[in-house]
């Protein structure tokens, strides 16, 4: 019995040592000392011993039971501490690592340049009126001097919802909600999405973006007009900016001009960015028509005013020299990045 114990003892002893992880010990503790365990089996056979043996084998049996207590809690602590170790090391993190940048948003070009144009109008004492998209063929045509069967309606076809409702063509929709709810002086910029039914190409976009100006008081001529346009150009574009006035037609202007704007390139000696001509078409603009003011309850005998419509697609491929329109709206960030 005194063997059987030693034998235990020292296989207990290379068993524990060599244990691996906190598990495999678990298991070792119960194969040893628990209820069904070696050392349980070997007091079971306590009772066949003489009356003087029994003391000195049970005095035996609890030191290797304490033996065996020690080491595997010696060997628990050394196998705690490896494995909080191991995972102080996989979790550590290095706060002298260069971080990961996220990446940062910044504004379109088409929102650069329109958040430009409005503060030089509010600069001058505009204000921003906004107007639906979907509009009552009324206000893009009808209330415009453009009834049903105006030819004029031909170059701005557009996506119709029903026979009355419209994808809108033009932010000229705006100047009537505008006339309807607002008596002069009135001076509104009005930016905004358009559609028309064009084929996507270089120049050309179903969706594109127009800024609206409408001003209307006593006594307003062409020379505000041109005036108003010119520096608007000028902080656009540079002090020495000229535009210049070429008459044309519109049926809610009258008289109508397209304004043309000298060329950034050549400053109007002539060149390819301008085709030779010094100049380059920017906008529509105009007096506002009689019939418009009179249909929007405004006295014309009394006041005048006038209206001009941009194209913001085209200042911005001006302002940045983007030669083609789909650029803005692919939305690359390739593309994008490039503006600030
Ligand atoms: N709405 C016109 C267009 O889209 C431009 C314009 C606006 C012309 C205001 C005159 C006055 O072509």
């Amino acid at each position: 019995m005194k063997e059987q114990l030693k034998a235990i003892e020292e296989r207990a002893q290379a068993a524990i040592s060599s244990a691996a992880d906190l598990r495999s010990l678990d298991d070792l503790r119960v194969k040893l000392l628990g209820k069904k365990g070696e050392l349980t089996a070997i007091l079971k056979q306590m009772g066949k011993l003489s009356a003087e043996e029994r003391p000195v084998m049970g005095q035996m049996a609890n030191q290797v039971r304490s033996t065996l207590e020690d080491m595997l809690t010696e060997r628990t602590e050394i196998l705690r501490q490896a494995a909080q170790n191991a995972r102080i090391q996989a979790e550590s993190l290095d706060v002298t690592a260069p971080g990961k940048k996220p990446p940062m948003g910044r504004l379109h070009p088409l929102q650069i340049v329109e958040d430009e144009v409005r503060e030089i109008f509010l600069g001058m004492g505009f204000s921003v009126a906004d107007g639906p998209e979907v509009e009552y063929d009324y206000y893009n045509f009808e209330a415009l001097n453009l009834p049903p069967d105006h030819p004029a309606r031909d170059t701005q076809d557009t996506f119709y919802i029903t026979d009355k409702i419209l994808l809108r063509t033009q932010t000229s929709s705006v100047q009537v909600h505008v006339m309807e709810h607002q008596k002069p002086p009135i001076r509104v910029i009005s930016p905004g999405r358009v559609y028309r039914s064009d084929a996507v190409d270089a120049t050309h976009s179903p969706l594109f973006h127009q800024i609206e100006g409408l001003v209307v008081d006593k006594g307003i001529t062409m020379a505000d007009l041109k005036g108003t346009l010119e520096l608007l150009m000028q902080r656009l574009y540079g002090e020495d900016c000229k535009i210049r006035l070429r008459p044309h037609h519109f049926p809610f202007t009258e008289p109508s001009a397209e304004v043309d704007v000298m060329c950034f390139a050549c400053h109007g000696k002539g060149c390819r960015m301008c085709k030779n001509e010094g100049y380059i078409e920017l906008l529509g603009a105009g007096m506002v028509h009689p019939k418009v003011l009179e249909g929007c309850g405004i006295d014309s005998s009394v006041y005048s005013g006038f209206a001009f419509g941009l194209g913001l697609e085209r200042i911005v491929m001006r302002r940045y020299q983007i030669s083609d329109m789909r650029l803005l709206f692919e939305n690359d960030m390739r593309f994008l990045e490039q503006y600030r």
